[in-house]
């Protein structure tokens, strides 16, 4: 049964592709209240109540990718494409520093603008500006030699969904320049250098089935990620899947609790996207099992032009303080923001 099946995961930490199809398929409100009170014990032993904030800096919205699902793709001539300069982006960080920020997501498009030096510099000069701080990178598919180069400059962690571990369905979602393999070969190559890997997908994309989910299952089983992002799959009017059904919360609030069962110190966030689909989306995503939120640190005025989809949340000038709404947000439900660079912590004998 499910229930078994929720046990069995959350004592060994792996399931076969059938009993992960099984699973999925056959799940009820029942078994879904039993997962997260499953997830809520482990995500306590290892976090309390506390939850990690992430402050991400969205630096440059051009593109060389034209993946379906994505409205910052570059064939989309109504996306209004900026760049920050350095000098803003370090203005986004001294003001993330003073709000209680520990961790700054640099993340953009593929944006062959910025040559290997110019990420390195950009790390260096945020690091030396904040030793305290990590910094992660989020900047898409590069070669072995300028992942090590960045690592080396002192990037800490690297965030690069593999969007589906399902061949086929990969296809479906992304043109002929893409390929899994090559994904999955980056992020194998960002494990070996030594960053804190973050892999991930969205929750029903076109295509995607209780199999292809179960590829992606196995995929982190096999990867150990130390962080997995996970959030809706919601249309943008300007991308080729505009007539799209939505992911929804309910599944997207169920494979976070699978998550925190099959890694319970995985570093898993309550994305954007969650709380775009559903007004309380992020704190219904921490009362599943997450335990990170990644609030907005962008300037404001270019906040609307990184629109991945439709209707994404803290883009308005109600979101200049994103931190204050979001620690309100976690008090609701009984947990708090806390002042930590929030590190993976690896266990022994999971
Ligand atoms: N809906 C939800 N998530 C999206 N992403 C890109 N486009 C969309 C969309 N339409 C996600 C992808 C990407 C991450 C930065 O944002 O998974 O890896
Ligand atoms: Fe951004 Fe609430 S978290 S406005």
């Amino acid at each position: 049964t499910v229930h078994e099946l929720i046990d069995k995961l959350n004592k060994e930490h792996a399931l076969k592709k059938e009993e992960w199809v099984f699973l999925l398929g056959h799940r009820t409100e029942e078994d879904a209240e039993y997962l997260f009170s499953c997830a809520r014990k482990q995500q306590q032993k290892y976090f309390g109540n506390c939850v990690y904030t992430r402050g991400l800096i969205e630096f440059t919205n051009i593109c060389r990718n034209d993946c379906y699902y994505c409205g910052i793709r570059k064939s989309n001539p109504n996306a209004e494409r900026y760049r920050l300069t350095t000098e803003q982006i370090l203005s986004c960080a001294k003001s993330g520093y003073e709000l209680g920020f520990r961790t700054f997501v640099l993340q953009g498009g593929e944006d062959l603008a910025y040559k290997d030096e110019d990420i390195v510099c950009l790390v260096r000069t945020i690091k030396e500006a904040y030793p305290d701080c990590a910094v992660t990178l989020s900047i898409g598919e590069k070669s072995y030699e300028s992942y090590q180069k960045y690592f080396d400059a002192g990037a800490d962690r690297y965030l690069l969904r593999h969007e589906t571990a399902d061949e086929v369905h990969y296809r479906k979602l992304h043109p002929a320049e893409l390929s899994l393999e090559h994904r999955k070969q980056c992020l194998y190559d960002l494990k070996e250098i030594g960053y804190q890997v973050g892999c991930g997908f969205m929750v029903g994309s076109p295509g995607q089935t209780y199999e292809t989910l179960a590829e992606d299952m196995l995929f982190i089983t096999k990867v150990q990620p130390q962080m997995v992002g996970i959030g809706p799959f919601i249309p943008h009017h300007d991308t080729p899947f505009r007539e799209e059904q939505a992911g929804t919360l309910e599944l997207t609030l169920f494979l976070l609790g699978l998550l925190r069962l099959l890694i319970p110190n995985l570093l898993l966030p309550a994305t954007t996207a969650l709380g775009t689909i559903a007004p309380t989306g992020r704190e219904q995503g921490i009362l599943a099992g997450a335990n990170v939120v990644m609030p907005n640190l962008s300037p404001v005025g270019v906040r609307k032009k990184y629109e991945l989809y439709d209707n994404k949340i803290c883009t308005g000038d109600e979101a200049a303080e994103c931190r204050g709404c979001l620690n309100r947000r976690m008090e609701s439900i009984g947990y708090e923001l806390v002042v930590d660079r929030g590190d993976f912590v690896p266990v022994s004998g999971l």
